[in-house]
């Protein structure tokens, strides 16, 4: 399969995956109004054309809590990558390592952390969701740490989950679930045996392995709803930083306020998300929220961004609007269903090249220099 946009593994990822899994992927919450102003919002960034500025050379490196990255893009947690592709966690985490980029690994991977930090030599990142089970915490963090994770990435904006209409319509949750993905799979028979039989055990590795006994996910989304604390408060965060001795950066900050108080907490870096429009439908668009949260704490944190970001051209616009690197969730997700690996390197050599189209014809030579000035509406 030969893609040659980074927008084309959506398509190959479709045609691969049975639907419950795509739509899971591709969906967002309720009407899917953030999810798509995610992009829309982001598409109409405009940029300021320079030229003649003797572009030949570029430098696309940078570093984030101390650690060097070839291009400021890191991937976001994806829950559930090992059924996109056969052991998922793992073939993403080493084309991130590959391409010399940080991989961060959910608490929902089927994957555990052990397998996947122990696959490439990078430190992996980790996240952390609040399970009610607080002794899950405590075991998940010690494990972490001994699998030599450095940054805990700490999502808060999922104290329940969103109300996503799509799952009840594919199969994914809703009635007859289970008799539905069955009759999918079967009629998707390469990634029947690929994924979904070769790739076992599909269990939600983490919490397994804590457990000692597979999770099953017959009922995925029911057991997020019945699992997920919502009595989660900035209480938690400090339990968790006693007991943490790396980085912490929060995930799912939308609102400068919070932004405010995530500094105060002490927090290293945020990250300005709305879990890519997969929570409260309504919200605004990272793209719209962004400027505002750099201006309230650029100086004090350091700021991350995703939802929405499917291009190199997306990343540039992302960082003039004040981030200093970005995450990638579903652009990653779907290179990885429809081509392993290899698909997840590709994209990333993809992604390399647009951003590098972009600061040519912006007349930014560093990431250092992709600013405000480069907007027209500044
Ligand atoms: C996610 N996201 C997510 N975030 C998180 O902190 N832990 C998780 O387990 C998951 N799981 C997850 C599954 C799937 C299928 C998707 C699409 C997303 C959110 C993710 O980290 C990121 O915030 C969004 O994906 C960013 O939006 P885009 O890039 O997908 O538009
Ligand atoms: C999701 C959760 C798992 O967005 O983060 O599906």
């Amino acid at each position: 399969m030969i893609i040659s946009a980074s927008t084309d593994y959506r398509a190959a990822a479709q045609a691969k995956l049975p639907p419950f899994l795509f739509h899971y992927i591709d969906g967002g919450a309720y009407a899917e109004h953030t999810l798509k102003r995610n992009t829309e919002d982001l598409s109409h960034i405009e940029l300021r054309q320079r030229v003649l500025k003797d572009m030949s050379e570029l430098n696309l490196e940078t570093s984030l809590f101390g650690e060097k990255m070839s291009m400021p893009v890191a991937l976001a947690p994806v829950g559930l990558s090992g059924m996109y592709a056969r052991r998922g966690e793992v073939q993403a985490a080493r084309a991130a390592a590959k391409k010399g980029i940080p991989f961060t690994l959910s608490t929902l991977s089927i994957c555990p952390i052990e397998e996947v930090a122990s696959a490439i030599e990078r430190p992996i990142w980790f996240q952390l969701y609040v399970l009610k089970d607080r002794g899950f915490m405590r075991n998940v963090l010690e494990r972490a740490e001994a699998a030599g994770v450095k940054n805990l990435v700490f999502t808060v904006d999922m104290p329940v989950p969103g109300a996503r209409y799509r799952d009840a319509h594919s199969g994914m949750s809703g009635p007859n679930a289970s008799i539905r993905r069955f009759l999918q799979v079967i009629t998707h028979p390469q990634w029947a045996w690929d994924v979904g039989l070769m790739g076992k055990p599909h269990d939600l590795g983490n919490i397994s392995k804590y457990r000692g006994i597979p999770t099953k996910l017959g009922d995925y989304i029911g057991w997020l709803g019945n699992n997920f604390d919502p009595s989660i408060s900035w209480k938690d965060l400090e339990w968790i930083r006693d007991c943490w001795k790396g980085q912490m950066i929060i995930k799912g900050i939308l609102d400068p306020d919070d932004a405010k108080d995530a500094v105060r907490f002490g927090a290293d870096g945020i990250v300005v998300s709305n879990h890519g429009g997969r929570q409260l439908d309504g919200v605004l668009s990272t793209a719209r929220a962004l400027p505002t949260i750099a201006d309230a704490v650029k100086n004090d944190t350091t700021i991350l961004v995703d939802s929405g970001i499917r291009t190199g051209l997306d990343v540039v616009r992302m960082i003039a609007l004040g981030a200093d690197s970005v995450l990638l969730g579903r652009a990653f997700a779907f290179a990885l269903a429809a081509a392993g690996e290899a698909g997840v390197s590709n994209l990333l050599d993809l992604i390399d090249k647009e951003i590098r189209v972009a600061m040519t014809l912006t007349g930014a030579k560093s990431i250092a220099e992709i600013n405000l000035d480069l907007l027209v509406d500044n």
